[in-house]
């Protein structure tokens, strides 16, 4: 059975890798090992933390933990996995979101128990990253004893752990794109927006950020559909043909864009309280200036 006190090692010394082996040998994680494509970073991530060490070579590294987290790129993941030779009953984990237990195939097969750890987070550096681990939630894919040891993990450094299956993990994981990465092309199309009044985006940034650290306020403290907010739960069908005028007009490039996340909206607006025929003029107003 794995716990606290089995033996981790990390294969990959990047944002996630290093992130988690702080994080886990902070809450009492027994991380022995670090290795890493580039032996520097395996060096100076083992330096950081208690009993650890670098390993020159993959294998040394499987060969020395009961538990080895590979967090490389998605591509190397399975390559790294078919390399090494694996023990039975070894745990072996990486934290892909988009990859499943597909690709700890060769290790699965060697006996050794596979599991996925997804933090549901955006990592720019090892230092932000070990700021924003309370709280997250992890996606854990794994069975029996790898489920159990990799929920009590998430729980142990302060997050939440879900657990999904192979075939949801797509969706599960186009989800957290649609906040970490495309609500970033959002903001920067709204601030570009700036740019059609003579500012120019860092204006519009400036001004952006504030308001949506107030809406994942809202979103934490209301929920959904109240934190909802603006001219479509309010019916205001006057503003919305003003915005579809103005873009027709002078940004055209970005009316389909708003047009689709209207219209996606707009269940939202009913559900907090706006009637049905408004909805409907809304949504007939929106689809006559799609055509
Ligand atoms: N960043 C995020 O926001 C985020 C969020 C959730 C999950 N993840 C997942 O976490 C895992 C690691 O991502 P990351 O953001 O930590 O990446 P990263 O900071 O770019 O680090 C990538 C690591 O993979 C190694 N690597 C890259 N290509 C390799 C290859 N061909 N062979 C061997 N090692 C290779 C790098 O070694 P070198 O030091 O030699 O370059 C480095 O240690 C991925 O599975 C990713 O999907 C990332």
């Amino acid at each position: 059975m794995f716990d606290k006190s089995s033996s981790m090692g990390f294969i990959g010394a990047g944002k996630v890798g290093g992130t988690l082996a702080i994080t886990l040998a902070n809450a009492g994680y027994s991380v022995k090992g670090v290795a890493n494509r580039t032996y520097s970073s395996a060096e100076e991530l083992a330096a950081r933390i208690d009993g650890c060490a670098a390993h020159p070579s993959y294998q040394g590294l499987i060969d020395a933990c009961e538990v080895v987290f590979i967090t490389t790129s998605d591509g190397a993941i399975g390559q790294i996995a078919a390399a090494g030779e694996w023990r039975r009953g070894q745990g072996v984990v990486h934290c892909s979101g988009a990859a499943s237990l597909d690709v700890l195939d060769k290790p699965s097969r060697s006996g050794a128990v596979p599991g996925a750890f997804h933090p549901f987070q955006a990592f720019s550096s090892v230092e932000n990253g070990v700021k924003s681990i309370p709280g997250i939630t992890f996606g854990i894919e794994g069975d029996g004893e790898m489920r159990t040891y990799l929920g009590e993990m998430a729980r142990e450094i302060g997050a939440n752990p879900i657990f999904l299956n192979a075939e949801d993990k797509a969706l599960y994981h186009l989800s957290g794109v649609l906040m970490g990465n495309l609500l970033t092309c959002l903001a920067a199309v709204a601030a570009q927006v700036w740019e059609k009044f003579d500012y120019d985006r860092a204006d519009g940034v400036k001004a952006l950020v504030p308001m949506m650290r107030a809406v994942a306020n809202n979103l934490e403290t209301s929920g959904i559909p109240d934190a909802v907010a603006g001219p479509y739960p309010r019916g205001d069908v006057g503003t919305v043909r003003k915005h579809l005028e103005v873009l027709k007009a002078r940004f055209p490039e970005i009316l389909p864009m708003y047009s689709e996340l209207a219209l996606a909206g707009l269940p939202y607006a009913i559900e907090k309280g706006l009637d049905q025929s408004t909805a409907d003029e809304i949504s007939d107003l929106i689809n006559g200036f799609k055509t």
